[in-house]
């Protein structure tokens, strides 16, 4: 991290009065939104947010990805991990820190902008706990502020937040449309859920809009209806009638998963590579491979996310 003696704390941007750096219709800039967001780690927040980017960006989407970690592991799933882009997130960390509009990475895949995470965001949490400190909860939309004037490039702006940081999660619940809440059907993941239920209503409060869109199983056997009744009922115990599940699962494909983050590619990318090889598009008796069936998984689940993104659009119209 540069040091940086102009620097003076607390900044002067930063005041109580948020509207006072906000502009007035900051709400309508960040209908576009979308957070995966869990409390609990491993459940499928960056895959997720890294295919469905990738997803809406070859749909013809003019997409932004924010990886919001101090793993950044995004960098290992677009496969950009220590390439020239990769800052470890210093850029993202000195927006929040001056209050200045992000600058993403540009074209890491055709039409898909990343503002890049990783080591340098270890800081922020505290950042943020000491901006609290100083105005009170609105500067929890310190990300809204870096983030408004640069969201009408974009078509869809999904943020991968990490688990168990109470300041980041707050930050990107205030910063949100919508949620997406993946989980693992364990107990512990779907605790995680109880952690988002706690910390919506919070955020609801400096960003009214902010809705749960569904809860997306991960790492789940495709076919087990019993496994999605229970969730669901878990579900609707936890965050009420608000949050429907997804249809699709994210099937359970650890081997997949491992190779597409070595290689740092997507899913649908891995698919394109080694269809070219095993697809005999005539034979009838074909069995789908499992990478195909991975992607299919990917597919059903963006459009359905397109689909509820559209009718909450005509629903607020
Ligand atoms: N379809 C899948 N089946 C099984 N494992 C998967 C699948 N897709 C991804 N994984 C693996 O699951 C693990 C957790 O995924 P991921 O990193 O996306 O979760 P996360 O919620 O972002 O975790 P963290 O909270 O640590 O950031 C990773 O090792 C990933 O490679
Ligand atoms: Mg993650």
């Amino acid at each position: 991290m540069s040091l940086d003696t102009e620097y003076v704390w607390p900044p002067t941007w930063l005041s109580p009065k948020a509207h006072s750096w906000l502009p007035v219709d900051w709400l309508d800039q960040i209908q576009r939104v979308v957070a995966l967001i869990n409390g609990k780690g491993g459940v499928g927040k960056t895959t997720v947010s890294a295919n469905m980017a990738g997803l809406a960006a070859a749909n013809g989407q003019h997409a932004l990805l924010i990886d919001a970690n101090a793993q950044g592991n995004i960098a290992r799933e677009l496969g950009y991990r220590k390439s020239a882009i990769d800052d470890k997130g210093e850029a993202f960390y000195e927006s929040i820190r001056r209050g200045r509009p992000l600058e993403p990475a540009r074209d890491v895949r055709p039409g898909l902008d990343v503002v890049v995470g990783g080591s340098e965001l270890e800081g922020l949490g505290s950042l943020l706990n000491s901006m609290v400190g100083v105005v009170g909860p609105a500067a929890n939309l310190a990300l809204a502020r870096c983030l408004v004037p640069i969201a009408p490039d974009y078509d869809l702006i999904v943020i991968d937040s990490p688990p168990e940081n109470a300041p980041v999660e707050r930050l990107v619940l205030t910063t949100s449309r919508y949620l997406i809440v993946p989980t693992k059907s364990d107990d512990a993941s779907l605790d995680g859920l109880g952690m988002v239920a706690d910390r919506f209503t919070d955020a609801k409060a400096l960003n009214p809009d902010l809705e749960i869109l569904g809860v997306l199983l991960f790492a789940t056997g495709r076919g087990s209806s019993a496994i999605r009744r229970d969730v669901a009922t878990r579900v609707k115990a936890m965050l009420g009638d608000v949050a429907p599940l997804f249809d699709r699962v994210v099937g359970h494909a650890e081997k997949i998963a491992k190779e597409a983050r070595t290689k740092g590619k997507l899913v649908f990318e891995l698919e394109e590579h080694r269809l070219d090889r095993l697809r005999n598009p005539d034979d009838p008796n074909r069995r789908k491979t499992p990478i195909e069936e991975l992607a299919e998984d990917y597919d059903g689940i963006y459009a359905q996310f397109c689909q509820m993104l559209a009718e909450h659009e005509s629903t607020a119209a």
